[in-house]
């Protein structure tokens, strides 16, 4: 019997090492690994010489907007970017507008993502007054805003996060936080005021509350975005803890505050950048101490007015899901990560920390999702991006790898530029293991 897709002679990493191999895709799995010549028949064959084939990307955390905020981003043109971009699984964040605080919200979500998905979905759920428990089967996760929460009224108190860590603990769900102490009321009047509120102190203070919290209840505890050398060597201290991961965005380690003269919100995000020192600092804990557990773009789109506007007034967040690959494997290509800490950040990482079986490597059995990838320079240009969002930090940035082809649950979805499927076709919502 003819399996259903061979993908031909393709460069594979087995142990850090280029080696040629085939794969053979069946019924969205992966059916098995060929020497040259060696594969069974197949239905479809991809001729693969010349590009690497790895595991679709996984991003933890993505903002894919959609329901009331439609013109920043939705579903589609959100996972369309991801296929563009090698990804093929995100997880959205919860705050959206309504936010993601009842089961109402989130069944509106899916049944939107349903029918609009190019990769696959999954979800957080943020923390309400009251916490609504039935959306736990459906969500991969927890996720806390302390200095912006979902809900007014809510202050990030010592017994607040208590209470979001043994909720995450009674569920066996990672808690993530976006470290930041500062507070709403905190409105900065000037660009430097901004930086001040949103320091590096602010950072590390955040990421020693919630620590201080599990310590008593064993959650898991996962820091989004760190960007400050100061919390990675915090992070470092608590390595041992098997319930504490990070995670870096790929604009924390490649850019720096000083590269941007800051008039409108084109690298205005949260965290803000930092220093040189920062960046070159983080990039370490990734490759040469394993402070970071993995990679994610913190895709955040925003409409063009919102992001030209005067810095003050402009809103944080940069879109993400196109330039990560590109971006991490030019590093890869340039010798300064390795692809043990590229598949660990970027791939098998994320899944793990999810809690989701069968993704994040390329073995026997695993589900389907594949990048196939171009070593090739190019320049990231803003105007080229599915996302809605245009406008980059990365603007013009040279980078050595493009996703050629992108392949979710054994379909081929995105190949060269075009889209092979249409919206609502493949993918799904992940679900964890029990
Ligand atoms: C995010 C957004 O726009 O939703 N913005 C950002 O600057 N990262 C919110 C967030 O992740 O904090
Ligand atoms: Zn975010």
């Amino acid at each position: 019997m003819a399996v259903d897709l061979i993908l031909k002679d393709g460069i594979v990493i087995v142990n850090d090492r280029e080696t040629i191999q085939s794969i053979a895709v069946d019924n969205g799995k992966i059916e098995g690994f060929y020497k040259q010549g060696e594969e069974p028949e197949g239905k479809k064959i991809i001729d693969c010489r010349g590009l690497y084939i790895l595991p679709g990307l996984i991003d933890m955390h993505v903002h894919l907007r959609d329901l009331h905020q439609s013109e920043k981003e939705d579903y589609e043109t959100g996972t369309m970017a991801a296929a563009a971009g090698g990804i093929t699984t995100v997880v959205d964040m919860p705050n959206s507008i309504p936010p993601v605080l009842t089961r109402k919200v989130l069944d509106e979500k899916i049944a939107s993502a349903s029918q609009k998905r190019f990769v696959n979905v999954g979800f957080y759920a943020g923390i309400g007054k009251i916490f609504d428990s039935s959306m736990v089967p459906d969500i991969l996760g927890l996720k806390v805003y302390p200095h912006s929460p979902l809900l007014y009224g809510i202050h990030f108190d010592r017994k607040q996060i208590e209470k979001c860590v043994k909720l995450a603990k009674k569920h066996n769900l990672p808690l993530l936080f976006h470290p930041d102490s500062s507070s709403k009321d905190d409105r900065p009047r000037t660009r430097e005021e901004f930086f001040h509120i949103h320091s590096c102190e602010s950072e590390v203070n955040s990421v020693q509350a919630f620590l201080d919290a599990k310590v008593e209840y064993e959650a898991r505890l996962h820091v989004c975005h760190v960007s400050c050398s100061a919390t990675a060597r915090l992070i470092l201290e608590h390595r041992a803890e098997h319930t504490l991961t990070a995670e870096v965005t790929p604009h924390h380690m490649f850019l720096s505050g000083d590269m941007f003269p800051h008039d409108d919100g084109t690298a205005k995000m949260l965290p803000p950048l930092r220093s040189p020192y920062d960046t070159q600092m983080l990039a370490q804990a990734l490759c040469m101490k394993c402070a970071i557990d993995c990679v994610a773009s913190d895709h955040a789109p925003h409409t063009m007015p919102e992001k030209t506007a005067p810095f003050l007034e402009a809103a944080s967040g940069i879109p993400g899901l196109e330039t990560t690959l590109p971006l991490m494997l030019t590093e890869v290509f340039e010798g300064r990560i390795s692809w043990i800490d590229f598949l660990r950040c970027c791939c098998s990482g994320p899944a793990m920390i999810l809690g989701i079986p069968n993704k994040g490597i390329l073995a026997q059995g695993y589900d389907a999702d594949i990048a196939l990838v171009r070593r090739q320079e190019w320049y990231i240009s803003g105007a080229d991006f599915q996302s809605k969002a245009k406008i980059t930090p990365f603007e013009g940035r040279r980078v050595l790898a493009k996703p050629v082809t992108t392949i979710v649950d054994g379909q081929i979805v995105y190949h060269e530029g075009r889209f092979m499927v249409g919206p609502g076709i493949v993918g799904k919502v992940p679900i964890r293991k029990a």
